[in-house]
């Protein structure tokens, strides 16, 4: 009989990400029971007792510092566990410290047969997504990274704005890489189902080119401008970890671009990027083939080889 208790969420690394992540689900009610881990133990204790404290605000909940044989039978894992980008740091530049952390914890999750779903936010998450595949042998569908949710909500927010509409009327995707070669894939872009240029002419906007080139560099640009004056990111993030924790544990069948390996989508294989996904009980079912026009696929096609260069530089080095 499965050990997995569908109610119990785990997440490693209670920084900045993890434990604003932890305050997100705390007040989701999403879960019953709240496991949190970290390298430096007294942070997570910390963390678990600064949040157990909106519990009343809240709904019942369990929420305590653990170790690795109480997250075991967690439906979700969440790794925030890693470095973070310092200023003027790219995502891919936290390669080496963060899959070397990986190292240290995938072991610690499979030895004891976890059965839930591993959803990978520490950067460069589609990296660390290929890395938690590759180091745990879990089928593809239980591992899968943060990806480009939050890319896509900036986007949606920014265009919202832009539109002085609705953010949640937007519906639009950031796809590839959590990171500078990541592409706003305008072309299958809608308000409600009104195609983008005609909402865009609806609202008094006729410069398209402009608009579009602003929002997707505002969009790619947020890391770099809100760590460059907090010095880190992470309410968006666990407004996304929340998100996808919703669809999984609800078994929504909601459509999010998070990463999963490829197998000759757009004609890319073995490399963890973003695309849309159906996201539900077992992670995720299958990837939602958006139109993409040319320019798009030959971007995706770059996003996919610069994550496939670092892979083999890494994996060559080491
Ligand atoms: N995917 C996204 O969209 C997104 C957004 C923001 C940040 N991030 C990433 O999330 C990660 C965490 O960022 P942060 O700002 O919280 O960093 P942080 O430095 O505040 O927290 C990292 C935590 O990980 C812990 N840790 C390190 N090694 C560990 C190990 N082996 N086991 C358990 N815990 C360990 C540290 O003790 C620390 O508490 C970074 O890689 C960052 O780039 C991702």
């Amino acid at each position: 009989m499965s050990k997995l208790k569908s109610g119990k969420v785990a997440i490693i690394g209670c920084g900045f990400v993890g434990s604003a992540s932890a305050f997100a689900l705390m007040q989701s009610g999403l879960f019953t029971e709240m496991v949190l881990l970290d390298a430096n133990h007294q942070k997570a204790e910390g963390e678990a007792e600064d949040i157990v404290h909106g519990i009343p605000f809240g709904r019942p909940m369990q929420i305590y510092a653990g170790d690795y044989d109480d997250i075991a039978d967690a439906a979700i894992i969440v790794i925030t566990a890693g470095a973070n980008q310092k200023p003027d740091e790219t995502r891919l530049d936290l390669v080496n410290k963060n899959i070397a952390i990986f190292q240290s914890i995938i072991p610690e999750i499979t030895k004891r047969d976890f059965e839930g779903i591993l959803l990978i936010v520490a950067n460069p998450v589609d990296i660390l997504t290929y890395t938690a595949q590759k180091l745990s042998g879990y089928p593809e569908k239980r591992v899968i990274g943060s990806g480009t949710v939050l890319d896509s909500a900036r986007l949606k927010y920014h265009l919202g704005q832009h539109l002085g509409v609705d953010s949640r009327s937007v519906h639009a995707f950031i796809v590839g890489e959590h990171g500078d070669s990541e592409i706003a894939a305008w072309s299958s872009a809608n308000i409600s189902g009104i195609p983008l240029d005609n909402f865009c002419e609806m609202r008094g906007h006729y410069n398209h080119m402009e608009a579009t080139e602003r929002i997707a560099a505002e969009v790619k640009q947020s890391a770099y401008e809100i760590i460059s004056k907090k010095g880190a990111t992470y309410y968006g993030i666990a407004m996304s970890v929340k998100r996808i924790c919703e669809a999984i544990i609800r078994d929504e069948k909601s459509i999010l671009p998070i990463s999963t390996m490829l197998h000759g989508e757009y004609g890319i294989s073995d490399v963890v990027l973003s695309l849309p996904c159906i996201v539900g009980r077992d992670g995720y079912e299958t990837k939602v083939p958006i139109d993409l026009d040319q320019e798009e696929v030959s971007k995706l096609h770059e996003s996919a080889n610069t994550l496939k260069e670092v892979l083999s530089k890494f994996f060559a080095e080491n």
